[in-house]
């Protein structure tokens, strides 16, 4: 089934075409005169007459009850009733709503991506959620999508932190990594022993690998707890950590260098990739790897083993240079060619609604657990206050900045999850009111709300096709928060229950219909809708 719109836009294209024997995009969108509103005609000289032959070579009749050509050459469509009883019907009749399946690819998926021995941070936060979305909204239209966690469990923190265990220290998430941190700086000794460290874990070593894996175990175990709460998809299975390219990173070099595509500078392999000045360093002066070559061996496996074409980066905006380095140096070693294409997932930081960096109130970096515990703790409710949380990050625009604020995320009105879980509620009580189970229409829509109601359900599946490609939840979130508004207006002029039939079925219908939407929307973003609050 397609979407209403996109019919409307096609009838409206291939009329403009008749009209103008030209391609035009008929510029369709909503309106506040009408239902839609198509912007086609407008700057051409002859505005308001194309406009009116488009209106009247659409052949809209079956569809709109008024089109009518208005001001410099918009045509204002309004669609009708009778119209959206039989979408209406359709929709409900489809388990997916409407929504249609897309031609399936291998989707990577890099989300999360915390560093083991530490604290999540807000900025692994925001990762999680987001690609949590990502992932959750590729599947439903139809991809293979695989998780990959790319856990900073490599490198020469490492060595440190194993050295810091056979010390005798306890792992633990608080303290571990800074004792080891403040040892290393001021023992030159201990600074000895853990370069020492590295070489052997690098190198394989058994005890060591024994010591360091005891450490990512008990990191993973923690991150595990973290992904429980949030009700987020990842599992231990999706942990593809920087330690699990180890054995590529030779080839890596290797590779480049027959390639020509790295230059010695200052010790260290560089590539400089599109003629940049500055050098993506593949190989370190002493011979070791970084976060670069781990990124290029990861890139390589999702291509050659998992065989991704699409592989989707969720990783804040400071890192949209490294990123863009790495594409472009695996696009130059032939890694990354058509069909398979990479995209870097931005977003931007978390403030605190003092503007700045978001601190804790002691003025450190802030724990995830804390922020979890504090969200649920104001909703007094885990499926209420996590939800919260991540609707405030999806709901704002993914590559700005976004504020913390426990007050607006919990508020019971606005464009908050409490009040799209609120709506759901609402309607779930309807039924249980009227001990009323699968309703299924017929639709007959009368009354205006009735009809602002259609028309905002009717759009889910072209946002939710449209949310498939571009990541940008925000416009899903608006959609959910105008169907929830729109239901309210509904709910307040329309008597259900005590409405006579035929209308009380409609209007039983149509809160199914709203129902469902709220719950797959939300559940599209990872939020939990209750039946009951
Ligand atoms: N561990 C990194 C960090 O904390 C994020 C990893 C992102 N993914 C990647 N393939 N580089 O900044």
């Amino acid at each position: 089934m397609a979407d209403i719109g996109k019919v409307l836009r096609d009838r409206l294209a291939a009329a403009f075409e008749t009209v103008t024997g030209s391609t035009v995009d008929p510029v369709l969108r909503r309106s506040r005169h009408a239902d839609f509103q198509a912007d086609g005609a407008l700057g051409r000289p002859d505005a308001r007459a194309v406009a009116a032959a488009v209106a009247e070579a659409a052949d809209l009749g079956d569809l709109c009850s008024d089109v009518r050509v208005a001001g410099p050459g918009f045509v204002n469509l309004t669609l009708a009733d009778a119209a959206l009883d039989e979408w209406l019907a359709a929709a409900a009749a489809d388990p997916r709503l409407g929504v249609s399946t897309v031609e399936p690819e291998v989707v990577v998926v890099d989300y999360s991506g915390p560093n083991a021995a530490k604290e999540m941070h807000v900025g692994h936060l925001r990762s999680t959620v987001i690609g949590d979305a990502v992932v959750r909204v590729l599947e439903y239209l139809g991809h293979t999508v695989i998780r990959q966690n790319h856990l900073g469990d490599w490198g020469t923190n490492f060595g440190m932190l194993v050295e810091h265990h056979v010390d005798g220290a306890t792992f633990d998430l608080s303290s571990f990594y800074a004792a080891a941190r403040s040892k290393f700086e001021t023992d030159p000794d201990f600074q000895e022993r853990s370069r020492r460290r590295v070489v052997r874990l690098q190198a394989g070593d058994p005890d060591t690998i024994a010591l360091w894996h005891s450490i990512i175990d008990s990191s993973q175990r923690y991150l595990m707890s973290v992904y429980d709460r949030l009700g987020v998809r990842l599992e231990a299975a999706d942990f593809a950590g920087e330690s699990s390219y180890n054995a590529a990173l030779d080839g890596v070099v290797d590779d480049l260098s027959a390639l020509g595509l790295l230059r010695e500078s200052d010790g260290a392999l560089c590539a400089f990739p599109d003629g940049s000045t500055t050098p993506l360093i593949v190989r370190k002066r002493d011979g070791g790897y970084g976060y670069a070559a781990t990124d290029l061996a990861a890139l390589r496996y999702r291509v050659d083993e998992l065989k991704a074409t699409r592989l989707l980066y969720v990783v804040g905006t400071p890192q949209r240079r490294h990123l863009e380095m790495v594409f472009a140096v695996a696009r130059a070693a032939g890694w990354l060619a058509p069909p398979v294409r990479a995209s870097h997932i931005a977003f931007g930081s978390v403030l605190g609604t003092d503007g700045k960096m978001l601190r804790s109130r002691a003025g450190g970096a802030i724990k995830l657990t804390e922020l979890l515990d504090e969200a649920v703790a104001r909703a007094d409710d885990p499926a209420i206050g996590i939800g919260a949380l991540k609707y405030a990050d999806l709901s704002s625009d993914r590559i700005k900045d976004y504020t913390f604020d426990y007050d607006r995320m919990l508020a019971a009105t606005g464009d908050t999850a409490p009040y799209l879980q609120y709506a759901h509620v609402r309607v779930c009580s309807i039924f249980r009111k009227g001990d009323v189970g699968g309703v299924e229409g017929p639709f007959a829509v009368t009354h205006p709300t009735e009809h602002a109601l259609a028309m905002e359900l009717l759009e889910f599946p072209g946002v939710v096709a449209r949310a498939g490609e571009t990541l940008e939840f925000h416009r899903l979130t608006a959609h959910l928060h105008a169907v929830a508004v729109r239901f309210s207006a509904f709910f307040e002029q329309c008597p259900v229950l005590p409405a006579p039939e035929p209308v009380r079925a409609s209007r039983l219908a149509l809160c199914a219909l709203t129902a469902r939407t709220l719950r797959t929307g939300l559940d599209l973003l990872g939020i939990d809708a209750p039946e009951r609050m």
